[in-house]
């Protein structure tokens, strides 16, 4: 629709109406009439329109016209090209029209707004100079006034309106204008003359007569028009909406950068922007992750500095950059030099150092293969740990270690997720990011004290750490990006395996340190702990001097470990002591022997009780196995007056209980082969107490020693102070092998004993146990328990042994 052809709102002022063309209007038109040619556009009765005369016959019809206020014909041109049409070129009907106004333009061009009255028919011209004039006749339109009419009237009047709302440039009064309009034919050609529908339909609509038919035409084309101003509009609403939205990011933004010059922070700003996005490319991080942390640092421009948000993000960023993504040390694997460096730091551990080296060797043959994880397991203080920094320094690696011991998280494994206020990457990556180096020797300490609670279980997160085929992805929670830990050298420690979840243990493969002997212990102080120790306390290689009879009688009375490291305390403690007596210039160089140690040390703590304790009958000598090596163990029994019920105390598991009861059963069953009345079962309660009392105890091995200590309660034969046994029994008396068997043995020499009762079946093992710990003392193998009581028990007719304090004698024979 056109503006311009509704300046015109009153078509049913006076002059208009009664000149408007209707049946009943007495209207006549002249018989001749000049003929006005018009481009591009229909005039319809009742209606106004702008029109601009160029044409001279155009003008010179102006002229003639305005003085008379003549009526004459507005008649479209079919092609608007023509400039001078001929008869030909126009349609043959037409609207006869008054003029309304005439407007002078500069250049004697005319404008003039023209009302349309009435619809014509040329019967024919009759001149074209100066312009053109015809003969015409009137032509009536026929409106009957049915119901199908006045529905069409409300239905085009309600197209009609919408279609006005919708359109921007529509005045409001259009509305109103339309429902002014009653008579339904002129009503027809007012929405003719603003239809938007090309010209010869235009021409169309003049033509017909019928105002039904009229309008149902008109009724199609607003209905037309109506559907694509909808869906413009639908067009024009979405647009906008995306407009808006990127105006107002645009427009904050641009406040935000105006807010940050004003307070001068933009070129601070830019200058760290740049700063983070040089850290990012130098730490070379794989292509996704590099392109995350560029996304983040974009994240972070738009973001004020003083928020708290903006200073996690800069944390995070942090932490990206300074992961060792790409930064390794070179590995420098030569078998021969890390036999060197691996003697050098340690003594002994043959099997272990060979391990160590065949590892290393596939290593250097196969460096990307995926090699099994160690898992060093022993007592403390035999140089778990310690082997880990040898490996390290052995492939010139970077060495690192976390001590699972009290991780129950699996947080702390993997870190906490960004949102957690304080949150940081897990142990793992903390672990990695301080020793700047991707593939360490990365120890995983005290395996078995991995705790669980309800956050998790840190067992599972270590499953993927020590994962070959999931690890070069291993995702903290924190960086929520995948970081390969391929290259990391995991090597887990234990004092036992027992504790470890049985899917780790299946990762790692197990290296047994079992602890040491007395003499391996007294080259390790020689070698090792007395040359440090001199050192760390500040005295000279010359100023102190250990000899081997101090260092074992340190070995054997004053410390009591698988391990080396209470000794090397205990050599540290005498170091102090000669540091003050030479610093106070007393000497000048000291030599200690074993008389000085009391002095130094105080009393030994460390005597052995077995004289003691074995001196009544019912006290026997048992050997434990223990997380923290081998150890001797005492089992009393006694018995009361009661109905022969059997007691057992000392923390004592369900294992070991029941081979108390099974020790019993096999003395009542045999009473007659041991001498015993089998009277005393029924007037007396037996008590079996193993000591310590607050220690836990458990497991079969201590059969024997129950068996045995029985017997000796019964028969009165009280057990010879240096026999110590182990072996499970059954109910009818055989004897069963048992594990630990060097660390038992080690403990049996530690102790003084001289000869060990074992189970015949544990004699191949021995070939495992190190030759000096075996050497001076006696084994005596039995497939039957009662094979053991001559070699455990004194004669019976021999008087009880009067309790007496003595020093067990070693083997080594310095510590009297
Ligand atoms: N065979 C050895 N040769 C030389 N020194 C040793 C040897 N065994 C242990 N040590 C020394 O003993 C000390 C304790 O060793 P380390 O800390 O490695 O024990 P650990 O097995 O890790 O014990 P824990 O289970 O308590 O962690 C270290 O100073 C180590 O150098
Ligand atoms: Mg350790």
């Amino acid at each position: 629709m056109r503006l311009i052809e509704l300046i015109e709102v009153d078509p049913n002022a006076p002059a208009a109406s009664k000149k408007t063309e209707n049946e009943d209007t007495e209207f006549q038109l002249p018989e001749q009439m000049g003929i006005l040619p018009i481009r591009s556009a229909v005039a319809f009765p009742g209606t106004v329109m702008p029109l601009a005369i160029g044409r001279e016959r155009s003008k010179k019809l102006v002229s003639d016209l305005i003085p008379q206020e003549t009526i004459f014909g507005l008649v479209a041109q079919k092609d608007p090209e023509i400039d001078d049409p001929a008869e030909e070129d126009l349609y043959r009907v037409g609207t006869a029209a008054s003029v309304l106004k005439v407007i002078k333009m500069p250049r004697g061009s005319i404008n003039m707004i023209v009302h349309g009255i009435a619809r014509f028919e040329v019967i024919e011209y009759v001149a074209s100079e100066p312009y053109l004039k015809a003969r015409v006749r009137m032509l009536k339109t026929r409106t009957r006034r049915t119901k199908q009419l006045q529905a069409l009237v409300m239905s085009v009047r309600n197209t009609a309106n919408r279609v006005v709302a919708l359109s921007p440039n529509m005045p409001e009064e259009t509305s109103m204008l339309l429902e002014n309009i009653q008579d339904p034919s002129a009503l027809a050609d007012f929405l003719a003359a603003t239809l938007n529908i090309p010209l010869e339909e235009k021409q169309e609509l003049l033509e017909q007569l019928d105002t039904y038919r009229r309008l149902e035409k008109i009724s199609v084309a607003l209905a037309n028009q109506l559907e694509v101003l909808e869906l413009s509009h639908k067009i024009q609403g979405q647009v906008r909406e995306s407009i808006d939205k990127s105006q107002r990011e645009y427009f904050l933004q641009e406040e935000l950068k105006a807010i940050q010059a004003e307070l001068g922070q933009d070129d601070r700003r830019a200058e760290e922007t740049k700063e983070i996005q040089a850290q990012i490319k130098a730490a070379r991080m794989p292509k996704e992750v590099e392109a995350e942390a560029l996304r983040e640092l974009d994240r972070l421009n738009k973001m004020p500095p003083a928020s708290p948000e903006y200073s996690v993000l800069r944390t995070y960023l942090d932490w990206m950059c300074e992961l060792p993504w790409a930064k390794a040390t070179e590995d420098r694997i030569d078998i021969a030099r890390a036999r060197r460096i691996l003697n050098r730091e340690h003594y002994g551990l043959d099997k272990v150092k060979r391990r160590i080296l065949e590892f290393l060797a596939v290593r250097q043959l196969n460096p990307h293969g995926k090699s099994p994880i160690l898992c060093f397991v022993g007592p403390p203080g035999v140089g778990k740990t310690s082997l880990g920094r040898s490996i390290a320094r052995a492939m010139g690696r970077k060495f690192v270690r976390i001590s699972l011991g009290g991780i129950r998280d699996e947080a702390d494994i993997r870190g906490h997720r960004r949102t957690y206020i304080g949150a940081l990457p897990g142990r793992i990556l903390q672990e990695l990011r301080k020793c700047e180096s991707k593939n360490p020797v990365f120890m995983l300490d005290e395996m078995d004290k991995i705790g669980q609670d309800f956050r998790g279980d840190p067992a599972s997160a270590l499953l993927e750490v020590l994962d070959p085929e999931q690890n070069n992805s291993f995702t903290d929670h924190y960086l929520d990006q995948p970081f390969d830990l391929s290259d990391v050298m995991f090597i887990g420690t234990a004092n036992y395996t027992e504790p470890i979840p049985p899917a780790l243990m299946d990762r790692m493969e197990v290296l047994e340190l079992p602890g040491y002997t007395p003499l391996e212990k007294l080259q390790i102080a020689k070698k090792y702990l007395v040359v440090r120790q001199i050192q760390e306390n500040g005295l000279k290689k010359n100023q102190l001097t250990l000899r081997d009879d101090v260092l074992l009688e340190l070995i054997q009375s004053y410390t009591n470990e698988a391990g080396v490291r209470n000794l090397e305390r205990t050599i540290g403690s005498i170091c102090r002591y000669a540091a003050t007596q030479i610093a106070e210039k007393k000497r000048r160089r000291m030599t200690i022997t074993a008389k000085d140690l009391p002095a130094i040390l105080g009393p030994r703590k460390y005597e052995s009780e077995l004289a003691l304790r074995t001196a009544v009958p019912g006290v026997v000598t048992g050997l434990a196995y223990t997380p923290v090596g081998g150890e001797i163990l005492f089992v009393e029994s006694v018995m009361m007056p009661g109905k022969g019920q059997l007691l057992l105390t000392g923390q004592i598991g369900e294992v070991m209980k029941e081979s108390a009861q099974a020790a019993f059963s096999l003395v009542k069953a045999n009473s007659a082969t041991l001498k015993i009345e089998p009277q005393v079962f029924e007037k007396n309660d037996f008590h079996v107490h193993v000591p310590a009392g607050a220690v836990p105890k458990d497991g079969p091995s201590a059969g024997i020693t129950m068996f045995t200590s029985l017997v000796s309660l019964l028969t009165n034969r009280p057990a010879r102070p240096d026999v110590a046994m182990t072996g499970e029994i059954t109910l009818k008396g055989f004897v069963l092998p048992i594990g630990g068997l060097k660390e038992k043995i080690l403990a049996a020499k530690q102790a003084g004993i001289k000869t060990v009762i074992l189970p015949t079946r544990n004699a191949k093992d021995l070939a495992d146990v190190p030759k000096e710990a075996k050497s001076g003392l006696k084994m005596v193998f039995v497939s039957n328990a009662q094979e053991a009581l001559e070699t455990a028990l004194e004669p019976q007719n021999k008087p009880s042994r009067r309790p007496r304090r003595k020093t067990a004698s070693t083997t080594a024979g310095g510590a009297a």
